[in-house]
């Protein structure tokens, strides 16, 4: 992208790579080689490594590796050419173009950062010194916000005045107006956008100055908060995550980073010790939002208040998870609290709410679950359809699937009976446009997507030698697909279960027969269908415990249940581990009928 490769062979050269890394983690000289902690997955004994000479890093542990380029990109979040610019611009290289007007705009940008920069100085300089913001240091002091607070965030004052910083900087018009700093007014003269207000100094990734957030004190006037113009040339608040540079270190050990509404949120983390905390600035969460923490962490938990995380849109949160690699988890705090708040007066909590942060979807159903009334049957038919809508808006069957369990437990009902209600959500437009293939039961199935029941039978059909024996009827929940799987296994001759059985078990199975098997992993699908089994097992046996009030008689049972549901989480690959369990499951349907 642009840059002439001489000067990219220069910049890769110029750079000591060991310097570099030790801004990150410290390294040891141990040999030819330099050792450190990883930065780029967290561990407790040394396993990466540099050498200096061939100015190459390289991790025993997770096998990152590369050059200074590719270290500064994946520290720094940058493209290519994004890396050799930050690089070139430590070194003191001036990189040619091959395209004349990218060079242009990478100095714009350059001079542009200088001027910002300048202003931020300006207004620190003022917080600290200026006689006029004492009331805006008494201010941050009751904040809790001493000196060095307000030097490590780099805190400022804009003095209530219309053109002090337009004085200060000097720059020409159309460069005053690119800062998005000030205006100019109907005499031509050059004026200041913050005037009266605490300023927080807004970086962007790398840590050059892009703008502010500016805010009044309690009595002053105006809307709470200002922010830096979206006229900007490079500042535009849907890309902006406040406290970026500051938290991608620990971001990237930690693979995760916090999500706040505010700049005194992200500082209230810091705080706090949490240092992966990073804020929008005045506008909810963007897909460009969502991007850029991708290049980061793979993990974002949201903390705003509790109903705004609960509300974030449900939709929009999973095409990002699909489309940028992320998970969505949020933290639980209490209702009105804010994590500025919090830092203040109970960061212990507010720690445990960030580290406890609950999966999206998990937090959503919970908290639908805790606020209905699970004490009547009405109620838990109500809280189940109510928890099942949101279910039914995530995109992948095996995580819906999941929380029918975990609402059929809940609410005392059939996994099944809560199926059911996913598929008949009275007029509920979320469900609508989308097909309810909850996996396990019959239900509808769309082309491309089998339940695991109906991929065991497309297994039996055309791979019998490696499942017949892995099979019993009480995998199957689904009386057609049941009968499916007796008549093949008969009859073990696929046109003979056609004809015999006819109907629906013969539709079922013509349709089947048509289908390729070749690519279905025969020990994840039985895995998949006893992990069902066994949620429908204890399902039962616990609701015939709760009836008979003897939990101790199901009690074994019950966990020796529970116990192969967390094993199975994970598809097994050999079926001689899961044959004690299919054998539980063989002789417990048997005995049920013979009952
Ligand atoms: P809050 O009102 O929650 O402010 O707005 P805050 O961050 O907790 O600030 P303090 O602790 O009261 O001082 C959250 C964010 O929304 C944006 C700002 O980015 C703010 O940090 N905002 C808020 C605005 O852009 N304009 C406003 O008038 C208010
Ligand atoms: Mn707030």
């Amino acid at each position: 992208m642009g840059i002439v490769d001489d000067d990219v062979r220069r910049v890769r050269d110029a750079t000591d790579i060991v310097g570099l890394i030790t801004e990150h983690t410290q390294l040891k000289k141990q040999g030819a080689q330099w050792m450190g902690l990883c930065p780029f997955h967290g561990e407790k004994s040394p396993s990466f490594s540099v050498n200096a000479e061939k100015g190459v890093y390289y991790c025993f542990g997770c096998q990152a590796k590369g050059d200074a380029i590719d270290f500064a990109r994946e520290t720094e979040g940058l493209d290519f050419a994004g890396s050799v610019e930050f690089l070139a611009g430590k070194v003191g290289i001036t990189l040619r173009y091959t395209d004349r007007n990218e060079g242009r705009s990478r100095n714009r940008r350059k001079e542009h950062a200088d001027h910002i920069g300048r202003a931020v100085d300006f207004y620190h300089e003022r917080l600290l010194e200026d006689p006029t913001a004492r009331s805006a240091r008494d201010y941050l002091r009751s904040r809790g916000y001493d000196g060095d607070v307000a030097r490590r965030f780099q805190i400022g004052w804009a003095p209530d005045e219309w053109s002090e910083l337009s004085r200060h900087l000097r720059l020409k018009d159309d460069e005053w107006m690119a800062t998005g700093l000030g205006g100019i007014n109907k005499r031509g003269g050059q004026y200041d956008f913050f005037r009266a207000r605490i300023v927080f100094p807004i970086f962007d990734a790398q840590g050059n100055a892009i703008g502010f957030g500016g805010r009044k004190l309690p009595d002053g006037e105006g809307p709470k908060y200002k922010n830096t113009s979206d006229t900007a040339e490079f500042y535009s608040k849907s890309e902006v995550l406040y406290g970026l540079h500051w938290a991608k270190g620990e971001a990237g050990r930690t693979d995760e980073l916090v999500v706040c509404e505010g700049y005194t949120d992200v500082i209230g983390c810091h705080l706090a010790g949490i240092e992966r905390a990073v804020a929008t600035c005045g506008t909810a969460l963007t897909p460009q939002h969502a991007r850029t923490m991708g290049r980061f962490a793979s993990r974002v938990v949201l903390a705003f208040d509790a109903d705004g995380a609960g509300q974030a849109a449900a939709e929009r949160v999973y095409a990002w998870e699909e489309e940028f690699g992320l998970r969505f988890a949020v933290a639980a705090l209490p209702a009105g609290a804010d994590p500025g708040d919090m830092a203040g007066n109970d960061p212990d909590g507010l720690r445990t709410a960030i580290e406890e942060a609950r999966p999206f979807l998990e937090f959503r159903v919970d908290r639908e679950l805790d606020r209905s009334d699970l004490d009547s049957a009405e109620g838990r038919a109500l809280a189940a359809t109510a928890a099942m809508r949101l279910v039914v808006e995530h995109p992948d069957a095996l995580v819906r699937d999941q929380y029918v369990m975990r609402i059929a437990d809940r609410c005392m009902v059939s996994a099944n009976e809560v199926r059911r209600r996913a598929e008949t959500p009275a007029g509920d437009p979320a469900a609508r446009g989308r097909r309810v293939a909850v996996d396990g039961g019959g239900g509808p199935t769309t082309p491309g997507h089998l339940t695991p029941e109906h991929q065991a039978l497309r297994l039996l059909v055309h791979r019998p030698d490696e499942v017949a024996d892995h099979l019993a009827s009480v995998l199957f929940d689904d009386p057609v697909n049941r009968d499916s799987y007796e008549a093949l296994g008969t009859t073990r001759d696929l046109h003979a279960a056609m004809e015999q059985a006819g109907g629906a078990v013969g539709d079922l199975l013509a349709r089947l027969a048509v289908d390729d098997a070749s690519d279905d992993d025969p020990c994840g699908v039985v895995s998949r269908l006893l992990f069902l089994a066994a949620e429908r097992a204890a399902v039962v046996l616990e609701a015939e415990a709760r009836q008979a009030g003897d939990l101790a008689t199901y009690q074994p049972s019950i966990s020796f249940l529970r116990n192969w549901i967390m094993d199975l989480r994970e598809a097994f690959t050999d079926f001689a581990e899961v044959e004690p369990l299919l054998r539980w499951l063989v002789n417990y349907s048997e005995e049920r009928v013979d009952a």
